[in-house]
């Protein structure tokens, strides 16, 4: 199997520093491989990033998002605050979501944000209102949904009419009468967003085709559009089958830059691609049995740390860490301490033989894990760690469950 080498500085970093399992540990030298692949495509054809935080929010890649001169998506107020506290300034920002509350709207708005996308005609007017009543003009972006197909799992698919994201295109008479109704919102994107780990790039062409028509009809009806977003979803290769996108984006680009003959801004909100191949879970397997026709590797990481196998079928390619080359192999259940059948993390996997102690690493682990993670059977949130130049520097710590027992939980015996 071909791993990547950045995969086998992060064992040797591991085997020099075991730190407690389970962990999830970065890799420095990827994260910025893929940060340049994005800074790149700005360098060379205008397209700027924002990147989706959603992924993974961790404050040390925040910064090496900064560093490298991305801006960020937001999806909530307290990705706003942490992008912020990493060093982003409000005009970095742009602020998605299908759900926003008024005070969220309000901040957005306070702070000045580069754009508030609204996702429905209901949310454009309340975002007019607070913007009114601040007294503050504000720069939007309307979702649209395009109906067009991501061709992918269908929970991560957001762009299909029936799906909950974006304006439907029969609304957007509607989404016009109130942009000229209300002289504090001042249109200057439009945004479309189909789903994630898309493996088909013309899809992002047909996505741009979409958003410049609707922009000439806008432009018909008195609107200048100036950006156009056609939000993230570039896949990675999580099986080893070959689909990953990065390498890809740089004709995809050169082509829409063709198309768009500098007409519009151009963005882009990619998370998965940045974030998903930098890290691996370390996990330690406390036993193993056989149940029927199964063997079970039983691991300290769970659905907790890693709920994409469970939640979305997806195969994550795992790794003894020190891998015998020639030992026999056997198909491996590799599962967590979590009371559901469910909580999986990978199913027959083929493996060398696995023994109480070994520890094992569920690669590609960077997007939507530590994200996702979730105290379900009270375990506490796992640390992450970077690697870097070889060595493991801890960037959040394990989270303490006796300060959550004392301090979280308000005792009501009435
Ligand atoms: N922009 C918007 C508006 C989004 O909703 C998302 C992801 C992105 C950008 C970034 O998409 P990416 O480039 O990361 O594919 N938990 C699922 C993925 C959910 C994606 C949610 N939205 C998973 O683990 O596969």
């Amino acid at each position: 199997m071909f791993l990547d080498p950045s995969y086998n500085s992060l064992f040797a970093a591991y085997l020099k520093n075991p730190v407690q399992t389970p962990a999830y540990i970065y890799s420095n030298t990827k994260l910025v491989e893929n940060i340049s692949v994005f800074k790149n495509l700005f360098d060379k054809f205008g397209v700027t990033t924002h990147y989706a935080m959603k992924a993974n929010s961790n404050s040390t890649i925040l910064k090496l998002i900064l560093k490298a001169g991305l801006k960020v998506d937001v999806n909530s107020l307290g990705e706003l605050k942490k992008a912020m506290s990493a060093g982003f300034l409000p005009g970095d920002l742009i602020f998605a979501g299908v759900g926003k509350t008024d005070a969220e709207l309000e901040t957005a708005i306070q702070l000045g944000l580069k754009t508030i996308k609204a996702e429905s005609i209901q949310e454009l007017v309340v975002i007019g209102k607070i913007a009114e009543n601040l007294g503050i003009p504000v720069r939007i972006g309307l979702r649209l949904n395009p109906e067009i197909d991501a061709k992918t799992h269908p929970y991560i698919a957001t762009g299909i009419a029936t799906s909950k994201f974006g304006i439907d295109k029969r609304d957007i008479p509607a989404s016009i009468d109130i942009l000229r109704s209300n002289k504090f919102l001042n249109l200057t994107t439009l945004d479309a967003h189909i789903g994630s780990q898309i493996t088909d790039l013309n899809l992002f062409v047909d996505v741009f085709r979409f958003l410049s028509a609707q922009s000439d009809e806008f432009y018909k009806l008195g609107f200048k559009i100036s950006d156009i977003d056609l939000g993230g979803g570039f896949a990675v290769d999580y099986d080893g089958s070959g689909n990953s996108t990065l390498p890809l984006l740089e004709d995809l680009f050169s082509q829409i830059a063709i198309l768009n003959d500098k007409k519009f801004n151009i963005s882009i909100e990619p998370g998965r691609a940045i974030v998903a191949n930098s890290c691996a879970i370390f996990s330690t397997v406390l036993y193993t049995k056989r149940n029927g026709e199964k063997n079970f590797a039983i691991c300290d990481a769970a659905m907790t740390e890693n709920i994409r196998p469970s939640l979305y079928g997806s195969v994550h390619t795992i790794v003894k860490i020190v891998d015998e080359q020639y030992a026999q192999k056997s198909l491996y259940d590799v599962v967590g301490p979590v009371c559901e059948s469910g909580d999986f993390l990978g199913e027959n996997i083929l493996l060398p033989e696995l023994n109480r102690g070994d520890v094992i690493a569920i690669l590609d682990s960077g997007a939507y894990t530590a994200a996702m993670a979730s105290n379900y059977n009270m375990r506490p949130l796992s640390p992450e760690y970077l690697e870097k130049n070889g060595e493991l520097i801890e960037i959040r710590r394990r989270q303490n469950i006796n300060e959550w027992i004392e301090n979280l939980e308000i005792p009501y015996e009435g």
